[in-house]
Order: C-alpha cells, then structure tokens, then sequence
C-alpha cells in the first residue's frame, strides 16, 4: 500500500487548489447570492484539463487518473461546491461517452465535453416519479424512419439548461423495469428538448437544476450510446463513478468547514500566545500549548469536537481515494463507491453542521461563508443516489460476495 501520490496527481491537486483559490474564491458567495451560473468558470476547467480528468489524452481528457480526478474535485469543491457539481456530471458524461460511445461519438463529443467548448455535460436519468428507482421511468424512445423520437419528461438535470450535450435515458421497449432503456446523446438545441424553471434550491445555488421536457424530440440513430436496451448498466456503471466524485466533493466541503473552525481558533488564541489562557487574565492556564497556539478552557470542548471532525473528514478521504484508486486500477468498485459516498456525504453533513454550532452566530452568519456549506453539503447525502440507495447497493454486494 503506497499513500504517496504520484507527481501528475500532485500537478493536477496544486493546478485545481490554484485556479479555485484564484478565480473561484472570490465570488463564490456571490454566485451563490445570485445563481449566477459558472458559464466562464466551466470553460476554464475545460482549459486546465479538469473536465476530463480520467479520460484519455486522444480524446482531449487529462487521461490522469480517478484518484487525480478526486483530488481535483476535492480542491473546487472546497471553494465552491456548486462549481463541483457542474464539473463531477460533466467528467461523468465525458467518461461515459468515452467508455461507451462508439468512435465517431467519442471523436463528436468527448473533445468537446473536456475542452469546455460544450460548457457542461449532463446527466438526465431522474424522472419526477423515478428518481431512486430509475427502471421506472416513462420516457419513450421510439425508432423512426430516420433515427428516434423521444418524449418525456426528465427532473432534477444538473446543467440541464446549459449543457452542449445531455445523455437522455429512454425507454425504447414499453416492459418494465431495468430492461428496455437505452440512453441517447441530445446536442442542447435540438428541437423538441426544452429546459423548465430552474429549482429554487436550498444549496448549490450556483449550479442549475432544471426539468427537462422532450416533445417530439427528433435524433438520429448515431444518438443510441451503446446497444439497445444497455442504457440502465450504462447508467449504474456512470454513477457508480460519479458516486466517487460526489464522495470527493463532500470531503472538499467539510475539509473547508474544519478551516474555517480552525482559523477561529487560532485567532481567539491570539497571535504568538503559548498558553491555553491567550487573554492573560489571571485564571491559571489549564495546560500548555501546542505549535498552534490554543484557546481558553471553553474552547477546549472546540478542540475535542475538532479533533473529531478531523478524524471523520480522514476517513472520509481515504474510503474515497480508496474506490478512486480501485477504479482506476479496474477493478471492482461498485461497493467500496457507494461506501465512499455514503460516509463522507454524512460526515461532511455532521462536520458542517458542527462547525457552525462551534462558530455559533459568527457560523450562522452569511459572512463567514460556514451555513453556505452545510446548505451545499445537504443534497450530497440525495443526489447520485441517496444514502438509502447506498445501502441498497452496500448490503447486496454483501449478501452476494458473503461480506469480504
Ligand atoms: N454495474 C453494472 N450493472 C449493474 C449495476 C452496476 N453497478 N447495478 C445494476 N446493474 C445491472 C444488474 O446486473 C441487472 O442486470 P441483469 O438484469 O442483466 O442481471 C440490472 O442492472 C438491474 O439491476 P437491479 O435489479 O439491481 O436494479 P434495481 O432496479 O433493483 O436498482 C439500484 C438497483 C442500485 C437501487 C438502482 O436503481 C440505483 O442505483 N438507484 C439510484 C439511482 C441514482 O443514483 N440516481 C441518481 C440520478 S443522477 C444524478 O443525481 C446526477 C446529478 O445530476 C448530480
């Protein structure tokens, strides 16, 4: 077992830590104020090879890895989480047209995708009454003389009104369940797809949310991805990955809620303080300070809970860099994927929500950027699959492989 990373995940870390510390830092409140999407943002990770961090060189990707992938996901997520998840869906359908698609759509649509030229990808499998169970959908492809009609109507679609290329999940045989749907690539601007409201979110207010309706929606047959009647093991080997993307974003946001419990700290021990008692009254010290400096007698309650979070955020990180590096070394990862995100959008719920409880009204205030997070962290444990469906996948990997 090897802990260190290689020098191109080091390249990829320190090139997504820079841009978002840069670019990213300074509106992320603002976006998240004004659901400004992150257009210009999204071009820029496309730029800097982050929209394809797991996809080949040939294709226009990083081809640098899923453990690089999470580490750069970790770095945007840490600043603006709502720029996270525009760029996880759009690696994810960048990987998915590259793993599935045959050559002429990899050549039409992954360059573009990694470049940032499409803006975003996105991923529309969710129904309104198919969310965890998407063998329920009721959208229906049927062939035509000259390719495919689709209509239905999709939900909850991350980047579903400004993405260049949407994977639109159909049924192409009317019996139900998992057997029967197909997935198709759909340009944005095809006639017959529109984009509904946007969701008035609780967080991730920088990243659209939107309805999808197909209406007679005209493709091609070069739309099929895949064979027909493949689209829900496409769709369950997609998220699976996306599931470490989402593991990664969460451990990028409660990495961020723990700075930020920390930076506070540090200042109330005041600067160059060697004691537990910085303010200098005439209390005697309760011990001695560390390297950090360290705060008075309250506080120490704040370091214990620290300590804790600290502790759930490492484990959070190394169970996801874990099915990272399973994934990337091919093999399988569909459970450890789903431990991922089921324990670190968790932590990342409790170790947000602790922090502002440590910060107390400072936290609650929009001015320390603490309740954007735990607004931010709370779909992490719904979307891609929520922690119910988690165990879902967790328990019958067990009672399959009788638990190793
Ligand atoms: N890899 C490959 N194949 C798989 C698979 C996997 N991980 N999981 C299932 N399959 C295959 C099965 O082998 C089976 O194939 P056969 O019939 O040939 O044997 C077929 O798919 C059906 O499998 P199941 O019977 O297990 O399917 P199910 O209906 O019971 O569902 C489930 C299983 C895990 C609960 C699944 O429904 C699920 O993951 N639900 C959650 C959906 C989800 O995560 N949605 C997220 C939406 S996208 C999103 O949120 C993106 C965003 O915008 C942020």
């Amino acid at each position: 077992m090897d802990f260190q990373l290689t020098e191109e995940q080091r390249r990829i870390q320190e090139r997504a830590r820079e841009y978002a510390g840069r670019e990213l830092a300074p509106r992320a409140a603002e976006r998240d104020r004004t659901e400004a999407f992150p257009e210009q943002e999204l071009r820029d990770l496309g730029r800097l090879g982050l929209l394809g961090v797991n996809v080949s060189r040939e294709l226009g990707g990083s081809q640098a890895g899923v453990v690089a992938y999470s580490l750069a996901m970790q770095e945007v997520a840490a600043v603006d989480a709502s720029v996270a998840v525009a760029m996880a869906v759009t690696n994810m359908v960048a990987e998915v047209v590259s793993t599935f698609g045959n050559e002429a759509q990899r050549r039409a649509h992954v360059p573009h995708l990694c470049s940032g030229e499409y803006v975003a990808g996105a991923f529309a499998l969710s129904e309104p009454q198919a969310g965890s169970d998407p063998a329920g959908m009721t959208t229906r492809a049927i062939r035509t003389a000259d390719g495919w009609r689709l209509d239905g109507t999709k939900q909850w679609i991350t980047s579903g009104d400004h993405a260049g290329l949407i994977v639109v999940w159909a049924k192409t045989d009317p019996q139900p369940g998992a057997k029967g749907i197909s997935a198709f690539l759909v340009r944005r601007g095809t006639p017959g797809l529109e984009a509904g409201k946007h969701e008035d979110k609780m967080g991730l207010r920088g990243s659209t949310t939107v309805p999808l309706i197909l209406e007679d929606c005209r493709v091609g047959p070069e739309a099929l991805l895949g064979k027909e009647g493949d689209g829900f093991r496409i769709a369950m080997m997609a998220l699976d990955g996306g599931r470490i993307g989402i593991a990664s974003q969460a451990c990028g946001v409660a990495r961020t809620a723990i700075s930020a419990c920390v930076a506070q700290l540090r200042a109330e021990a005041g600067p160059g303080s060697g004691r537990m008692d910085p303010g200098g009254d005439d209390d005697p010290p309760l011990c001695e300070l560390g390297e950090f400096g360290a705060p008075r007698a309250p506080q120490q309650a704040f370091q214990l809970r620290l300590a804790d979070m600290a502790t759930e955020l490492d484990a959070a990180r190394l169970l996801t860099l874990r099915a990272a590096w399973l994934k990337q070394s091919q093999q399988p990862f569909s459970r450890e994927a789903s431990v991922a995100k089921l324990y670190a959008s968790e932590a990342a719920g409790r170790i947000c929500d602790a922090a502002v409880q440590l910060l107390g009204l400072a936290g609650y205030g929009r001015a320390a950027g603490v309740e954007r997070l735990v607004r931010d962290v709370r779909v992490q444990r719904i979307y891609e699959g929520t922690s119910e469906i988690q165990r879902i996948v967790i328990a019958r990997t067990l009672l399959k492989e009788g638990g190793r």
